[in-house]
């Protein structure tokens, strides 16, 4: 029998709390519609808020416990060194800085779930957008027997509801009606949505911008950063050897400063959304731009036009959510297997907004100068081309040969030619 003077303990949810509006409603949400006992987890991935002030404010809306995970080294070695041996670029322009976070803080989050014992994993995504998915997919593959919720999904108020209810409820949030915008960082990319951004002609404003300056302020001289690359791993910038956190971290602010690395994009949402997308990502530009040109200088042809075409798959696998699959492991075998001889240094120039590789050296290059020179020195046999021309071009020249003659065949003058006629024996 159960005793009475026992009370019965509430349901324990760990919710992934960003200190956003979305995740600081649900805490006193699930608090008062679900009587939950809300433990929340803030997962460092080199977020610029003041977390320590986002767990206070945790707690001050009611979350019994409030904790923050520093895993920004794990991000920088585990999530974003793979994304960036494959060059991930969703669509060709965004560096995935959301979405490789998500499935870290996944990671963490069903470690101290747990620990604690709780049994369900609460977040703070809206049902429209990509991190609903990532989320849940990643819960899923990590922890298949763990409950979900989505408080956004279940209470339908729109953005400005949301802010009158935190409103009415003394919740502390860090927007208002006239700074509305979503924003997501981490190290790797920093995403800016909602407001004026929402219609796709408006300019988006300066004052959006957190991590560039707009090119009219930024330094007239160039700047030039070395990279160092060791098997497709920064490992040095400017010669000095450096973690590839603090890499990425100075490389945010140096280039950042040259306006480096703004995207203003159109993107397809996994959930069939087009939607506009804001982003800074100005290390990011800079060392997939790096790492790209110096695979340019050591892979050979078929591997590196290959490689191209699993990118892209990479990126779209990771964007849609699947870090925590069979295909993304393989895949990354894949990748790994091909980073053996990118090792060397790039150097790029940083100037009003672009960053340019302009050198580029690796004691693994495939670049010959005395092959590839047209001056004195030049190593490479002419005469040999004539013979592989002959061999090459032999197919377009029987063709157009068989056609000729086909068109003669059939009264055709030969200035008509050109005009394909089924010949009698196909038709
Ligand atoms: N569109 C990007 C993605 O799906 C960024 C999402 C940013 N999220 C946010 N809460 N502002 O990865």
């Amino acid at each position: 029998m159960e005793n009475p003077a026992q009370k019965k303990e509430k349901p324990k949810i760990l919710l992934a709390y960003s200190g956003g509006l979305d995740t600081s409603v649900a805490i006193h949400w699930l608090n008062q519609m679900h009587g939950c006992d809300v433990v929340t987890v803030t997962v460092d991935v080199g977020q610029t808020d003041d977390l320590k002030d986002a767990m206070r404010r945790a707690r001050a809306i009611g979350a019994s416990r409030a904790w923050v995970i520093d895993a920004k080294k794990e991000f920088a070695e585990s999530y974003v060194l793979p994304a960036l041996k494959a060059n991930a670029l969703y669509e060709g322009s965004y560096p995935l800085g959301t979405a490789i976070a998500r499935p870290l803080m996944v990671a963490k989050l069903v470690e101290m779930a747990k620990r604690l014992g709780a049994d369900t994993i609460a977040h703070g995504c809206t049902g429209k957008g990509n991190d609903q998915v990532r989320f849940e997919v990643s819960i899923m593959a990590l922890a298949p027997d763990m409950k979900i919720m989505a408080p956004t999904r279940e209470w339908k108020m729109s953005r400005e509801d949301e802010i009158e209810y935190a409103k009415a409820n003394g919740i502390p949030i860090p927007v208002t009606v006239d700074a509305p915008y979503s924003i997501d960082e981490s190290v790797w990319s920093r995403a800016i949505e909602c407001g004026v951004l929402e219609d796709p002609w408006e300019e988006p404003p300066e004052s959006i911008y957190g991590w560039t300056k707009g090119v009219g302020a930024t330094p007239d001289k160039p700047e030039y950063v070395e990279i160092g690359f060791v098997e497709g791993k920064p490992v040095s910038l400017n010669g000095v050897q450096m973690e590839l956190l603090d890499i990425i971290v100075a490389l945010n602010e140096v280039a950042g400063n040259h306006g480096v690395g703004r995207i203003d994009i159109i993107e397809n949402r996994l959930v069939g959304i087009k939607s506009r997308e804001i982003y800074e990502a100005p290390g990011a530009t800079v060392l997939i731009k790096a790492h790209q040109d110096l695979e340019g200088m050591v892979l050979p042809k078929d591997l590196l036009h290959y490689k191209k075409t699993v990118e892209q798959h990479y990126a779209d696998l990771v964007y849609n959510g699947l870090w925590f699959s069979p295909l993304k492991t393989a895949l990354d075998a894949f990748v790994d297997s091909t980073q053996e001889n990118v090792t060397g240094t790039v150097k790029v120039k940083l100037h009003k907004g672009s960053a340019v590789v302009v050198g580029r050296e690796s004691p693994c290059s495939l670049y010959s100068a005395a092959l590839s020179t047209y001056d004195k020195g030049d190593a490479f046999d002419h005469s040999a081309a004539k013979g592989f021309i002959y061999v090459w071009g032999l197919p377009l020249k029987v063709g157009a040969l068989a056609r000729a003659a086909r068109a003669n065949g059939n009264g055709v003058s030969n200035d008509s030619a050109v005009i394909e006629e089924p010949c009698a024996t196909c038709k």
